[in-house]
C-alpha cells in the first residue's frame, strides 16, 4: 500500500465499487446464494426443502438461531412469538394520525421506528436478553402493524391479534375479519401465503439488510435497525418492484400489448419490473416456487385474473428474447407475488409490507449476527472526492 503513495499527503489505494457489485460488507452465515446456478438456502438448507417441510416460524428459528428447533424450542419459540403479537394502545393511536390514503409502508416504516421509543432497554444492545426478547417483538408485531396500517388505508377498524391461530392465519384474520365471533382463513392461502413468508425470510446483502447492519453499526437497536431496513424495501427497485410489476401489468392490459412494451423496454425507456437481480443470472429459484403456487390462489379464491394471462404471455416472450437472455434478467420474486397478493384481495400499495413481514426475521439475524462480530466496526466507506479545493468564501453583495 505504501508504494503506490504518491506523496506523504496521498491516502493509499482506495476501491471504487459505486452500488457495491464487487464488495463484501461482511461475514455472514445466515444465507448462501449461487446466482449463476439459482441456488438459495437458508443456514445451509435449500429453500424447497423449507418450503415444502417447514413453516414460516421455524424458519424465521433457523435463520435467526442458526439451526432447527428441537420440539421444545420450537413450541417455547411459538408461545414467545404468539405471546408478543399486541402492540401499545399508543402506537395504535400513532397509527390513527396518518392521512386515511397514507401508504402502508410509510406507516410500517414509522410504526417500526417507533417502537425503539416503546422499548427504550433494546437502546442497551449489549444485553443478551434484550436482542432476543427485541428479536420476538419484531417478528411477532411486524403482522399487527401491517395490519394496521392496511385496515388504516380502508377506514376500517383494527382487528386485535387471535393467538389461537397460526402466525400466518392470524395475520389473515388482522387483514380480513369482518365479523365476529373468528375469521377462518383457507388453508389454501394461508399455506400459499406461509411459502412467501418464507421465500422472503432472508437475502444476504441486499438494500435493505445492508441497511440494517449499516444503521446497526452505529450501534442502534433493531427497532430503529429493521426500520432502516423497511425504508430500503419501499423503494421500486427493491421490495417496491412488487406492486411496480402489478401496475406494468395493469397498464399492458392485454397479450396484445406486449411485443409495443417489450420494444420500449428495448429502446430503454422503461424496464421490465419483476425481471433481473443483482446476484441472480439464472431463474430466481423463489420465483419458480411461487408460480407454483399461483393456481391454487386463484381457485380458492374463485377469482380468474386477466393479468395473469398477461404475466404468463409476458414472461414467455422475455425468457425467447435475446435483449433479456443476453444481459441473463429472468423473473425474480416480485414477478408473481404481487399476482398471488391481487388475488389474496390485497391493494396493490400493501404488497411490499407483505414483504417486510417476511423479511423481518433475516433483517433480525443480521443484526444479531453483526452484534456478535469481533470485527465489528461502524459503517462509515469512502469517496473519491470531485468538487472544488481551497475557494475563498464570496460575500453575498459580490455574488
Ligand atoms: N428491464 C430491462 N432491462 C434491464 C432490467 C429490466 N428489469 N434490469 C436490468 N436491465 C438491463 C440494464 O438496462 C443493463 O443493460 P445495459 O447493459 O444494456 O446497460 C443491464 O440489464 C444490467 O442492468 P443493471 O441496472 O446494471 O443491473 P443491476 O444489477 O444494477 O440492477 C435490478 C438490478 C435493480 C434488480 C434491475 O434488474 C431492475 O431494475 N429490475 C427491475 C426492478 C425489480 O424487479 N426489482 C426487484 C429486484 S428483486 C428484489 O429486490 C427482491
Amino acid at each position: 500500500l505504501r508504494q503506490i503513495k504518491t506523496d506523504d499527503e496521498d491516502f493509499g489505494l482506495m476501491t471504487y465499487d459505486p452500488g457495491f457489485t464487487n464488495t463484501a460488507s461482511c461475514r455472514s452465515a445466515v444465507t448462501y446464494i449461487d446466482g449463476e446456478k439459482g441456488i438459495l438456502e437458508h443456514r445451509g438448507i435449500p429453500i424447497e426443502q423449507l418450503t415444502e417441510h417447514s413453516n414460516f416460524l421455524e424458519v424465521s428459528y433457523l435463520v435467526l438461531h442458526g439451526h432447527l428447533p428441537t420440539q421444545k424450542e420450537y413450541d417455547e419459540w411459538v408461545y414467545d412469538i404468539t405471546h408478543h403479537t399486541y402492540v401499545h394502545e399508543m402506537i395504535k393511536r400513532f397509527m390513527d394520525g396518518f392521512r386515511h390514503d397514507a401508504n402502508p409502508m410509510g406507516m410500517l416504516l414509522a410504526s417500526v421506528g417507533a417502537l425503539s421509543t416503546f422499548y427504550p432497554e433494546a437502546r442497551d444492545t449489549s444485553d443478551e436478553f434484550q436482542r432476543y426478547v427485541s428479536a420476538v417483538r419484531l417478528i411477532a408485531k411486524m403482522p399487527t402493524l401491517a395490519a394496521f396500517a392496511y385496515r388504516h388505508s380502508l377506514g376500517l377498524p383494527y382487528v386485535y391479534p387471535d393467538n389461537d391461530l397460526t402466525y400466518t392465519g392470524n395475520f389473515l384474520s388482522m387483514l380480513f375479519k369482518m365479523a365476529e365471533p373468528r375469521y377462518e382463513p383457507d388453508p389454501r392461502i394461508e399455506k400459499a401465503l406461509d411459502v412467501l413468508f418464507i421465500l422472503h425470510a432472508d437475502h444476504e446483502q441486499n438494500c435493505s439488510a445492508a441497511a440494517v447492519r449499516v444503521v446497526g453499526s452505529a450501534i442502534n437497536d433493531p427497532f430503529t435497525s429493521v426500520a432502516a431496513g423497511v425504508a430500503g424495501l419501499y423503494g421500486p427497485s427493491h421490495g417496491g418492484a412488487n406492486v411496480a410489476v402489478l401496475k406494468m401489468l395493469e397498464r399492458i392490459k392485454s397479450a396484445d400489448n406486449i411485443p409495443d412494451f417489450l420494444q420500449s423496454v428495448k429502446d430503454g425507456n422503461e424496464r421490465l419490473m419483476g425481471f433481473g437481480h443483482r446476484v441472480y443470472k439464472n431463474y430466481d429459484p423463489r420465483a419458480r416456487i411461487i408460480r407454483g403456487h399461483v393456481d391454487e390462489v386463484l381457485e380458492a379464491t374463485g377469482k380468474s385474473s386477466p393479468l395473469l394471462d398477461v404475466a404468463i404471455e409476458l414472461e414467455k416472450r422475455a425468457l425467447d428474447d435475446e435483449y433479456f437472455t443476453d444481459r441473463k434478467l429472468y423473473p425474480n420474486v416480485d414477478y408473481w407475488s404481487g399476482i398471488i397478493y391481487e388475488a389474496m384481495g390485497i391493494p396493490t400499495d400493501a404488497f411490499t409490507v407483505m414483504f417486510a413481514i417476511g423479511r423481518t426475521p433475516g433483517w433480525t439475524a443480521q443484526w444479531m449476527e453483526l452484534m456478535n462480530d469481533e470485527e465489528f466496526r461502524i459503517a462509515r466507506p469512502r469517496q473519491i472526492y470531485t468538487g472544488p479545493r481551497q475557494t475563498d468564501y464570496v460575500p453575498m453583495g459580490e455574488r
